[in-house]
């Protein structure tokens, strides 16, 4: 019997000992999916112009040495070809939220890829994949925060540079911040101190290679060149999933009843009351009008590829999101 074709395009090779670290600590391993051939110009383009709106988000971010500063925009009715032009030209990153709903021959190669990572280390089991395409401009950065979620970045084209920090580290990342991070608190950027890069692992990521680091490290990307193609998978192991609700229930425990919470451990029966508390908590909304809004701030020039419109104040509208 000959392998499937998807099988082929996700062709795994892992660092040596990567393969069993992967759901839980650093793992940096090649995966194939650019030989799938959805990933060229025309096919990005093609499916830029059929994402809906409330799937995308188009940002832009301040430069080394400023403000940290992440704002969202729009397309401002743009052609995919000039969406991607804008991005190669720019200041920007475009991510394409839901590739199981918009782009499923996308999401295929990332669960094939996980099946294949599953099969190889038995005992993990990973759940709730959620996957998206990130385009970005080649001078572009993503600040330094800390993702909910365990996260994979499967690399696709042009090269970046990804800092990893300790997530056990309480200087990097202080209980309270990992708290406002979980009940969707803030805008995602943390404090950062650039002289915890002495402390960090800098992975120059290639085309082709992707690299999964442990839930909530704390991460800053710097883009080196060309345009960069990725796809991010947020995933939950069953550790992963514990440690969401245990913060989760701290921080409310916290913000809502004064408490000093006094354990993060994830491993028994407190960890797992608290986990029933937030499952319980968040579907009663508990916590939402506490949740940011997106805000678009700014639009595509169609005059000019790669060059924005900035909205006034007044102008500003929350994105529809999904
Ligand atoms: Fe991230």
């Amino acid at each position: 019997m000959t392998k499937s074709a998807t099988t082929a395009a996700s062709n795994l090779k892992f660092e040596p000992g990567h393969d069993m670290s992967f759901g839980e600590g650093v793992s940096h391993f090649r995966h194939g999916f650019a030989e799938s051939g959805l990933f060229t110009d025309e096919k990005l383009a093609e499916l830029i112009d059929s994402y809906p709106r409330e799937y995308y988000m188009i940002t832009t971010m301040s430069g080394a040495g400023e403000q940290p500063e992440w704002r969202n925009g729009d397309f401002n009715g743009a052609s995919g070809k000039f969406v991607l032009d804008a991005i190669r030209e720019g200041h920007l990153w475009l991510c394409l939220r839901r590739l199981d709903l918009v782009a499923p021959e996308i999401d295929r190669l990332v669960n094939d890829a996980f099946a294949e990572i599953e099969a190889r280390n038995p005992a993990l089991k990973t759940s709730r994949h959620r996957s998206s395409l990130l385009i970005s401009s080649p001078e572009a950065r993503v600040l330094y925060h800390s993702d909910i979620p365990m996260v994979a970045l499967w690399h696709v084209r042009g090269r970046k540079r990804v800092w990893l920090y300790d997530a056990d580290n309480p200087k990097h990342l202080p209980d309270e911040t990992l708290e406002g991070v979980v009940l969707r608190e803030t805008e995602e950027e943390i404090h950062f101190d650039p002289a915890w890069d002495a402390e960090a692992a800098a992975i120059d990521l290639e085309p082709g290679w992707a690299l999964s680091w442990p839930q909530n490290a704390p991460h800053r990307v710097d883009n080196l060149d060309s345009l960069n193609v990725s796809i991010t998978t947020d995933y939950y192991t069953p550790a992963a999933q514990r440690k969401y609700g245990v913060y989760y229930a701290n921080g409310l425990m916290r913000r809502r009843l004064g408490w000093q919470p006094r354990s993060t451990a994830t491993d028994g029966i407190g960890a797992l009351a608290k986990c029933a508390a937030a499952v319980a908590m968040k579907k009663l909304g508990v916590h939402r009008q506490a949740e940011r809004d997106m805000m678009q701030s700014f639009v595509l020039d169609l005059s000019q590829p790669g060059a924005i419109d900035e909205l006034p104040p007044s102008e500003w509208r929350p994105i529809l999101q999904t």
